[in-house]
């Protein structure tokens, strides 16, 4: 068989604090009921005002490599997605290496929103199978606490703080990214974006409605590349945007809402590091078990998009 690139592990930090639909109601016009029914939402993690999220994906990347017990001079890239980067420059990636002691290896960031798990398998993927490198950290982390308007309750109520990393590594074994796929269309930027220096601006049925079509498609695709049917999937872990979507996408691939891992409950939409915090909560709760077939599938600002079907 030939080389291919699987998906050793994930682990994921979140911030202490924990702001509950009550605790909004006292800042902004809204009520537990409208966001728990629109959204699915009940608590988002957020950073306090002086802690940083480089440090929780540092947090999250030292369990993983601990629990893997993988040696960290044989990480050969780090990558971080981030739509929230601590600065311009340097990159988080430069910021999480030297405080992982990882310093001297390629890091960069890269930014898809939501997508940014796919998009950082993708870019993993491609690294390992040209040969280039062995082992590539993906961290996944967002702030998005700090880029929401808390005067804007049409935003405000639905994002969540936190950091995901995986480790992806060449294989010679079937447990493998079996299928992905990544895409992006800039005509709908207008419908979700943060300008320099702004806040959050989002038309949410747009985003609803584009989202559902192109998770589905993405889905769709991935697993006729995979040569499977919707059968031959254990669990989905979909993007945590809000179960709304996610019931949707689910009823139009015509699969039982079961089989899409929802934890959006708890965290809010974390944007790109939602997915490896989901996954490894499915893995918690005994949803993934090794030899599984996962579907992942995400959607986000730009708009972005992507799918993979991956044999854990
Ligand atoms: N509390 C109470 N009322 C609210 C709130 C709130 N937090 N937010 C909006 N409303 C009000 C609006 O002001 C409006 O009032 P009006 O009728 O008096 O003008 C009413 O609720 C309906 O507003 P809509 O925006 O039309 O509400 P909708 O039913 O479309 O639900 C939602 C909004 C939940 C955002 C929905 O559009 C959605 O799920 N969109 C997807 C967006 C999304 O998930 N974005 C995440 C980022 S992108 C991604 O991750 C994929």
């Amino acid at each position: 068989m030939n080389p291919g690139v699987t998906l050793r592990g994930v682990r994921f930090a979140v911030p202490p604090k924990v702001l509950t639909n009550f605790d909004l109601e006292k800042i902004v016009d809204t009520t537990d009921e409208w966001i728990r029914t629109r959204t699915g939402i009940e608590e988002r993690h957020v950073l306090n005002a002086g802690e940083s999220s480089s440090d929780l994906g540092v947090q999250a990347a030292d369990e993983l490599l601990r629990d893997l017990a993988v040696d960290k001079s044989t990480i050969d890239a780090l990558i971080v997605a981030t739509a929230t980067p601590e600065m311009l420059f340097p990159s988080t990636a430069c910021i999480v290496a030297h405080k992982l002691g990882l310093g001297g290896i390629p890091s960069f960031d890269f930014s898809a929103a939501c997508s940014g798990f796919l998009y950082g398998l993708n870019i993993a993927k491609g690294f390992i199978e040209s040969g280039q490198y062995k082992n590539v950290l993906l961290i996944c982390v967002e702030s998005l606490s700090k880029i929401v308007d808390w005067k804007d309750r049409s935003t405000c109520v639905l994002f969540g703080d936190g950091a995901g990393a995986a480790l992806l590594s060449a294989t010679g074994d079937d447990r493998r990214i079996r299928s992905i796929l990544i895409g992006a269309d800039g005509q709908y930027q207008e419908y979700l974006y943060v300008p320099l220096g702004g806040t959050i601006a989002m038309s949410g049925r747009d985003v609803f409605q584009v989202a559902c079509r192109k998770m589905t498609e993405a889905a769709q695709t991935v697993i006729e590349r995979a040569g499977l049917t919707m059968d031959d999937i254990s669990l989905v872990v979909p993007h945590q945007a809000n179960t709304r979507i996610i019931n949707q996408v689910a009823k139009l691939l015509r699969l039982p809402e079961e089989k899409m891992f929802v934890n959006i409950q708890r965290y809010g939409n974390t944007s790109a590091a939602s997915i490896p915090i989901a996954y490894r909560e499915a893995e918690l709760a005994g949803r993934i078990l090794p030899g599984d077939t996962i579907l992942f599938v995400a959607f986000g600002g730009g708009f972005t998009w992507g799918a993979a079907v991956v044999k854990v």
